[in-house]
């Protein structure tokens, strides 16, 4: 392939961020001169802080493939690697077809590399995700109907002891009524939890680094001694309509579950990033606002990780295991999602926001 001598460096076409397929450009040397937005999400970098870099820095490449990478560019001839796992060094690992072609001035020899990665299990992380999901609402229906059903005769219950207690004249019995009323009283807070949400959220123009800020000051000052947090975002990601309280709240949670699992030296850091391109529910959006709250406690306990966002599962003896469920279904009413990575000393709690309206389904099949 050419490049136009005048310009082989880096000025890339308005599409670029546009294109579906992770694309990036490196130099005889194998350091990165440019990559595009969906290259910045698989390999979980951004690209001011990489541009420049060795590939080696950012991405595993045993001795084979730096070779072949070599020879590509000696004898002007393209790579193909089918289903390639690819190990980015700072995010998750990867299947991929890969094609590299070496690029060139007429009339020069090759001083760039073209790649072009088509991630080939995002289809699946696409499919499982929208299976959880299914799951996840059956599990809600099947809880909120629970909730309904104990909340009903709840109401009942602590009417009549009330009336009790007004007819009883014997301090001792009366106290027995008390213990009645209040544990309705905290059954009660608990059912409407299990309910969730039940608004339709009240969309207004939001800016989500003034959400991030409130949460940040909200826990700041009950922040146990040790602890840390930190914001950490992106500001040219524009207003979203979302109902603010709903944002607060599912933010809130999962702050409140970070600051549940560190220990002293513990640190949370607030994130706020923009992804392009980017698919939620089988729903292919332009632009994507990635919240992110990450810690460095001990990680999600293994036997429950697969089932955090279903109701009632906790790793906590005085946990509910409402907190996740909720955000989830608060994000959800947003037509976002909430993603969860953690191992110990990592864990992040992904909230996806669509900025934009849907371009159009994704087929997973
Ligand atoms: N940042 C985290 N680090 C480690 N474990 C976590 C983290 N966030 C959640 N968890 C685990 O996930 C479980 C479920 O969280 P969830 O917020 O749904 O419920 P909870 O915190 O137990 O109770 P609730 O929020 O209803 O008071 C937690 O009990 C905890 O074991
Ligand atoms: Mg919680």
């Amino acid at each position: 392939m050419t490049t136009p001598a005048a310009n082989p460096g880096m000025t890339t076409p308005p599409w670029w961020d546009d294109l579906s397929t992770a694309v990036l450009v490196t130099d005889a040397e194998l350091r990165l001169l440019s990559l595009n937005s969906a290259a910045e999400v698989l390999l979980g970098l951004s690209r001011e802080r990489i541009v420049g870099h060795g590939l080696g820095q950012w991405l595993k490449l045993d001795r084979n493939l730096a070779n072949r990478l070599r020879s590509a560019l000696t004898l002007d001839q393209p790579i193909t690697l089918r289903a390639r796992q690819m190990e980015p060094l700072r995010a998750d690992s990867f299947l991929a077809d890969v094609i590299i072609t070496p690029l060139h001035a007429a009339g020069e020899r090759p001083g760039q590399l073209l790649f072009e990665l088509n991630a080939i299990d995002r289809h699946e992380r696409i499919s499982r995700e929208e299976q959880l999901q299914k799951q996840q609402a059956i599990t809600r229906a099947v809880t909120r109907g629970l909730a309904h059903e104990i909340k009903n005769p709840l109401g009942g219950l602590r009417g009549a002891a009330q009336l009790l207690a007004s007819e009883l004249d014997d301090s001792g019995l009366k106290e027995y009524t008390q213990i009645i009323i209040r544990e309705a009283d905290r059954l009660r807070s608990l059912v409407d939890r299990m309910l969730g949400p039940n608004n339709m959220p009240r969309r207004e123009a939001v800016n989500l680094h003034e959400v991030l800020e409130h949460v940040r000051g909200l826990v700041s000052v009950q922040l146990p001694l040790g602890l840390k947090i930190r914001g950490d975002y992106d500001p040219s990601i524009p207003d979203v309509q979302a109902d603010r309280d709903m944002l607060v709240q599912a933010i809130l949670n999962l702050v409140q579950n970070a600051v549940h699992a560190l220990e002293d030296g513990g640190q949370i850091t607030l994130s706020s990033r923009i992804l392009r391109q980017y698919t939620i529910s089988g729903k292919r959006h332009r632009l994507v606002a990635k919240l992110s709250v990450r810690d460095n406690g001990p990680g999600i306990p293994e036997e429950i990780r697969e089932r955090i966002f279903f109701p009632m599962v906790t790793g906590r003896a005085e946990g509910t295991g409402l907190g996740l469920p909720i955000a989830q279904s608060l994000i959800q009413l947003h037509d976002g999602l909430i993603e969860c990575h953690s191992r110990p000393g990592a864990t992040s709690f992904d909230i996806l926001l669509p900025i934009d309206s849907p371009q159009g389904r994704e087929e997973t099949h």
